[in-house]
């Protein structure tokens, strides 16, 4: 049996066509696969890799965490020196009304605890999300997902959870004094890349306020500097009450966080008590990984950098065939005209040494997010390696 058909057959699939790249090792903005072949990786594990691969520092405090202790306890139980740092980093850098972290595992279970919070606080149920959203996997993140043909064949899902459209004013006004939660991405991933038109999303932030909902922003992706700010709703002039993180605050590690006011926070302790447990949450290992991350990223000018190289992208990455590039920072998608551009060009790539990858939704995008960390000689590479290839299938007729 081939690497590949182990891998098919082992290992749960959930597309028929992986990219079965068979990794051997990573470093900086690149992967190496097992017969030596360098791919510049301009997808950073979908945006997960905000600072490269084996940045040494976060191996080094990983290690040292490792030879300390890993698990001792469940969450919440005892007092640990990574975790404890790095909630007090991270919510040091928010607004004051942000200011108590709670981690978890991933980016869903943000998700999942972060509907749990405005629940509680509000004493309602219902739910507001936004067409086109992602959300995760789970069943309240699948709940407020806004594509009914990946839900449907899950139903029944969590009841009272409604949509509206992604920039819509009119769409406002279903933000009542019933709705515990409104959430929203700060910038839509899957719909594909679409931000937020100037001051709808300080619009939204009024109306929660003036009928008591809680407004949770989902900074799974657009989190961690991607978007040339620490987090994405910082482009747009508001302060969410709870904010959902994951993806690039682990460094690599898997991880997720949930980010409110500690008054908010602690109505977990009580009606009922122990409102939400994980055994794992803050877990010292991932913690000591965010942590280093955490200050690698902030302590130079990583973030305000990566709007400088959308500009780069955005000089480089011209072509006929690229209509638009949508996005901000380095979460940028180049869109085609034809829906089926984007898979093949992102295979041919990949042949080519260049990984990218597509959206969940907007199948006429390239998915362009890589490491923060990249260089001007890299993205220069990087785009001429995209154009070059986008002038191949002109030649070949199949643009
Ligand atoms: C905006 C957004 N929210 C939530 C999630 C779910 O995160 P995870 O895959 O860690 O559960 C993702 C993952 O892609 C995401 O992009």
């Amino acid at each position: 049996m081939t690497r590949l058909e182990e891998f098919k057959k082992y290992q749960a699939q959930t597309t028929p066509y992986p990219l079965a790249l068979d990794i051997d090792h990573a470093s900086g903005s690149w992967i190496w696969d097992k017969s030596g072949k360098k791919y510049l990786d301009l997808e950073a594990g979908v945006s997960a890799n905000v600072i490269g691969h084996s940045n040494p520092r976060v191996i080094k405090a990983i290690k040292n965490q490792l030879d300390k202790y890993m698990h001792v306890m469940v969450y919440g139980e005892f007092i640990q020196d990574a975790p404890l740092a790095f909630c007090k980093m991270l919510t040091e850098m928010l607004e004051p009304e942000l200011n108590c972290m709670y981690m978890v595992n991933s980016g869903t279970e943000a998700i999942e605890a972060s509907i749990k919070l405005a629940k509680r606080v509000t004493g309602r149920s219902e739910m507001i999300g936004a067409k086109w959203a992602y959300h995760g996997n789970t069943q309240g993140s699948l709940s407020m997902l806004g594509v009914e043909e990946q839900k449907s064949a899950f139903r029944p899902l969590i009841p009272d959870v409604h949509f509206m459209e992604f920039n819509n004013w009119d769409d406002i006004s279903m933000i009542t004094e019933r709705t515990a939660g409104v959430l929203l991405e700060s910038i839509q991933g899957g719909a594909g890349f679409i931000l937020p038109k100037d001051g709808w999303l300080t619009a939204v932030r009024k109306r929660c306020t003036e009928v008591g909902a809680q407004l949770i922003i989902d900074e799974i992706q657009p989190g961690f500097g991607r978007c040339g700010r620490l987090m994405g709703y910082q482009n747009f002039g508001i302060t969410p009450d709870i904010v959902a993180v994951g993806k690039a605050m682990g460094g690599g590690l898997p991880v997720g966080g949930f980010i409110s006011s500690l008054e908010k926070m602690q109505m977990f302790l009580d009606n009922p008590k122990m409102g939400h447990v994980t055994t794992f949450g803050g877990n010292p290992v991932i913690a000591a990984s965010c942590l280093e991350t955490l200050r690698i990223l902030t302590e130079g000018d990583i973030i305000p950098q990566t709007l400088e190289k959308e500009k780069i992208f955005r000089c480089h990455l011209v072509h006929p065939a690229i209509k638009e590039i949508r996005g901000m920072g380095l979460m940028l998608a180049p869109m085609f005209e034809k829906k089926d551009t984007s898979t093949l060009l992102m295979q041919r790539l990949l042949g080519k040494g260049v990984i990218t990858f597509l959206l969940l939704y907007e199948k006429h995008a390239l998915r362009l997010s890589p490491p923060l960390t990249i260089s001007e000689e890299e993205i220069i590479y990087g785009c001429k390696k995209i154009c070059e290839e986008l002038d191949l299938m002109q030649n070949e007729g199949l643009l």
